[in-house]
Parts: C-alpha cells; sequence; structure tokens
C-alpha cells in the first residue's frame, strides 16, 4: 500500500476521510464542507449520535456536490497526540479496507492538536500502514471481494513537508514491523533455525554484519543449554548475531537478544493437542530482535547494537533430552532440566552469557514468549518487564508508553531465587507448581547476565493478538520493535 501526502484539496474519486475534534468540532476543511452540502454534515452527525471521540468512525455515502463515493468523519478526541494519530489512521483504514475503492485522502483538519499537524499526518500515516498487513501468501483461491481494495492513502495536510520527513523514518520502521510480522506467521516447516538464520543473513543487504553460528561452533564455546533443547529435532539450532554499527568507534553497544523456538511441542514434557499449533509464535521475541534491527537500520541510527536470536525446535524424539537431565551452560552453570517445556529460558541462558561475554554492552534487552502464566498476570495489554537496573526499566516503561507498547514491571528477589536451587546441579528449571511463574523465569535468565544492566520482557501475551487491534491487524503484532526503536532513539543516539 502507497502513502502520500498532500495539502488539503477535495479528491476527484475514492473515498474522502475528513477529522472531527471533541464535541462534534469541526475545522476550516469540515465547515467549508459541510456549507457545500448544505448543511447535510452537521445534519448526519446529528442523526447518528457522532461525537468527535478519538476514532470513532462515521462512514457516509458522500453528500450530493462531492466527487468521492463515500466521506467518512473521523473522530481525534480531545487529546490528540501521536498514538491518537496512529489510532485515528488504522481506524480509516480499517473503514474502507474492503471498500471497493482503491485510494483514500485523510484530511488532518486545523483542529489544536498535541502534536505538530506534520507529525500527526506522519503518525497517521503510519497507524493506516501498520494497520494494512496482511500475509495472503498461501492463499491460491482469495476472490476479489477478500482482498482489500485500497492501494493508496494520501493524507492531506498543510505541513506536508515535515510529514514526509516524519514519515521517512516511521517508514523504515514500519519495514521492520512488516518484517517481524512476516517471519513470526510464516508455519513453522517454513521457519525453522537455518531458516530464520537466513533471512538475518539476507539483512546484509541493508547493511547488517551477520553472523550465523552453528552447532560445532555452539559446542565449541560450550552452549550446553541452547543445545539440549534443540537436540530433539531433525533441524539443528542456530545462533545469529546481527550488528549495526552506526555510533561512534569503540562505544560500548547496546544489545537485544531473542527467544526464538521455532515451534515448541514442550518436549518430552509435551504440551497438550488443543491449541499447540500457537507455538509456531514462540520465536516471536527472535522476530521482534530481527524486525528491530532491520529497522535501526533502515533509519541509519547513530548507535551500536547487537541482536542475538537464539534459535531452535523444540521436539520429542529418541534424540530429546529428558526431564531430570543435567547440561552445562557456557557460564559453566549446570542446569537440572527438570521441565523440558521450559526451554526458553535455557537457549536464553547460553544467549545472555555469549552477549555479555563477547560484547560488553551497555545493557541487554531480552524477549522472550517465555511464560503462560504472563498472560494470567498482565493478558494481552502489558508485557511483563523484569529487570536488575531501576534507570533502564524506567526508561523502557516510558518507551512503553510513547509507543503505546506498554510494559508492567514485576518484582525479582533473592526469596524467588531460591525457588530453583536443585539439590543435583547449580540449578533447576521450574519452580514450584502454579507459582510465581513469570518471576521463576525471570530469576533464572538473571543468573546468566553477570551484572550487566538487564530487562527481560515477557512477550507471550502481547506477541500476537487474536482480534484486530487499532493498527495491529490480527496475528503476529511486531510487540517492541517501536518499543525498542524508541528507546534507542532517546537515550542512545548521538
Ligand atoms: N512458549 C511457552 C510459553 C507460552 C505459553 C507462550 C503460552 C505463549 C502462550 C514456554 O516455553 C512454556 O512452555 N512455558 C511453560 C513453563 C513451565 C513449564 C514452567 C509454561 O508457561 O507453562
Ligand atoms: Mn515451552
Ligand atoms: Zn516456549
Amino acid at each position: 500500500m502507497k502513502i502520500a501526502f498532500s495539502s488539503p484539496s477535495l479528491p476527484k474519486a475514492g473515498i474522502l476521510a475528513v477529522t472531527v475534534a471533541a464535541d462534534r468540532a469541526l475545522g476550516t476543511f469540515g465547515r467549508d464542507l459541510d456549507q457545500r452540502s448544505g448543511g447535510q454534515i452537521a445534519r448526519a452527525i446529528e442523526a447518528a449520535r457522532f461525537k468527535g471521540k478519538a476514532e470513532e468512525v462515521l462512514n457516509l455515502v458522500a453528500p450530493a456536490g462531492l466527487d468521492v463515493s463515500r466521506l467518512l468523519l473521523v473522530g481525534i478526541g480531545a487529546d490528540a497526540g501521536a498514538l491518537t494519530a496512529n489510532n485515528v489512521g488504522a481506524a480509516v483504514l480499517a473503514a474502507v479496507q474492503f471498500s471497493g475503492e482503491a485510494e483514500v485522502a485523510l484530511v488532518v483538519d486545523d483542529h489544536a492538536l498535541k502534536v505538530e499537524p506534520g507529525l500527526f499526518a506522519a503518525e497517521a500515516a503510519f497507524g493506516a500502514y501498520l494497520r494494512s498487513y496482511r500475509f495472503d501468501k498461501y492463499h491460491s483461491t482469495l476472490t476479489a471481494d477478500k482482498k482489500p481494495s485500497i492501494t493508496k492513502v494520501t493524507v492531506q495536510v498543510e505541513a506536508t513537508k515535515d510529514a514526509k520527513k516524519a514519515w521517512d523514518k516511521l517508514e523504515k520502521i514500519a519495514d521492520g514491523i512488516f518484517l517481524t510480522r512476516d517471519v513470526v506467521t510464516e508455519p513453522p516447516n517454513v521457519i525453522y533455525p537455518e531458516t530464520l538464520a537466513d533471512r538475518c543473513v539476507a539483512l546484509e543487504k541493508i547493511g547488517l554484519e551477520v553472523d550465523v553460528l552453528d552447532e560445532k561452533k555452539m559446542k565449541k564455546l560450550g552452549m550446553g543449554a541452547l543445545l539440549g533443547v534443540g537436540q530433539g529435532s531433525t533441524q539443528p539450532p542456530r545462533l545469529v548475531v546481527m550488528k549495526w554499527n552506526g555510533g561512534a568507534k569503540g562505544d560500548a553497544p547496546v544489545a537485544f537478544v531473542g527467544k526464538g523456538i521455532t515451534f515448541d511441542t514442550g518436549g518430552i514434557s509435551i504440551k497438550p493437542a488443543a491449541n499447540m499449533d500457537d507455538m509456531k509464535w514462540d520465536m516471536g521475541g527472535s522476530g521482534t530482535v530481527i524486525g528491530l534491527m532491520a529497522a535501526l537500520a533502515g533509519r541509519k541510527a547513530k548507535a551500536n547494537v547487537v541482536g542475538i536470536v537464539a534459535l531452535a525446535e523444540n521436539m520429542p524424539d529418541g534424540n530429546a533430552q529428558r526431564p531430570g537431565d543435567v547440561v552445562t551452560s557456557m557460564s559453566g552453570q549446570t542446569i537440572e532440566v527438570l521441565n523440558t517445556d521450559a526451554e526458553g529460558r535455557l537457549v536464553l541462558a547460553d544467549a545472555l552469557w555469549y552477549c555479555q561475554d563477547q560484547f560488553k554492552p551497555k545493557f541487554m534487552v531480552d524477549l522472550a514468549t517465555l511464560t503462560g502464566a504472563v498472560i494470567v498476570s498482565l493478558g494481552n495489554e502489558h508485557a511483563g518487564l523484569f529487570s536488575n537496573n531501576d534507570e533502564l526499566a524506567g526508561k523502557l516503561t516510558e518507551a512503553g508508553l510513547a509507543t503505546g507498547e506498554k510494559l508492567w514491571r514485576l518484582p525479582l528477589a533473592p526469596a524467588y531465587d531460591k525457588d530453583i536451587d536443585s539439590d543435583i546441579a547449580d540449578m533447576k528449571n521450574i519452580g514450584r507448581p502454579m507459582n510465581a511463574g513469570s518471576i521463576i523465569g525471570a530469576q533464572f535468565l538473571q543468573r546468566f547476565v553477570n551484572d550487566t544492566p538487564w530487562a527481560h520482557l515477557d512477550i507471550a501475551g502481547t506477541a500476537w493478538t487474536k482480534a484486530d487491534k487499532g493498527m495491529v491487524p490480527k496475528g503476529a503484532t511486531a510487540f517492541g520493535v517501536r518499543l525498542l526503536d524508541r528507546l534507542v532513539a532517546d537515550h542512545y543516539e548521538g
């Protein structure tokens, strides 16, 4: 779908959308339109109880005298900032995506806004664009009416120059988000460790340095925890290191680490059949790291960034690890694997240790669909945030509020940590049943960060959505790309 910007004018065809502020307040463009139509717009607003609340849409047959087929009124409410713009753009796109029309023009009228009008327009375009995401490649029989008809969105605003400038960056972030959604949505017979590593290598063409560690190299490094998870699969595990060197030479990087279980059957501690297909999303953390690295490279971020993804398929077979196995991690610490379904923490243990050992980063943030328990705690609204560093946790929380990818901090404490002490090894990979499951996962990871400032984002509830939600259509959300791009932009560039 194409995005364009122009100054406000009446389109000759397609669909026209016009913003309306709280309490049905039309702007200059809207009032002019109402006058031209002999008061039809005011009348329609009255008849529909339309209030102009943010994202409220009134979809009308265009009044006589206009060349367009439909007129959409879209509310922006009283507090119209960037997030409102995102949702307004998304609401417009959702309302017209299958309309049969090819083009929609959204007029950002001259209301009082909480951000510059050019930025508002660009953020509205961003919302529309992100909402337009589709993954149709495996549909071979889609009829025309099941396909989106809209191919172009033009956002009309006086400040077109500002809008275009802001959009140039947002477009790169959108590219990253679409890449994340693509790799997370691909089925598990298509995306497995080697093929996901290939998608990373493909990012060399946008300027990333990419290094793939195979089993041999990981064995040499002593990554027994990661290798143990992969050993029951015919698909060998991989660890991929992506580097973006946009900062000063020698400046320590910031690092992002993703859980990349390309399919999680649970292993020998096998999961029930119902909804097991959901576990193709279990590489969501690594999908976000991959899209984030693409976004940062795309917009040429002025920072040194390392992205690491730990890729394995968790399968049960004759060579799979058993409950009770003891593995030795790269850190030297031994782990009693009491439940093979608590595998994410095992691959991350080696990835986090490797990351801090190899790169001495300013901080590490890991993303993982780690525990079902975080969905019990926080549902789909917030991802769980755990950190050994208040400053990093604060910056992340703030970036979450700014982007709408919200985090909620949960505690870490020695009293939880002792729950993973093992009788036979340095630690076990589970705690007590039904007892602080997400915290236990985080405590386990903390044993592999070695005092590096670190945060863990448990995105099990936010990596995908089962219903359309604003700028995120049903499916893979790419949660974390916008959040972490913002973290880098606000604190680690220039
Ligand atoms: N990938 C799952 C967590 C998950 C569950 C994500 C549901 C999204 C939706 C993870 O590997 C897992 O199986 N965790 C176990 C941990 C338990 C065995 C300690 C869980 O949450 O049940
Ligand atoms: Mn699991
Ligand atoms: Zn898992």
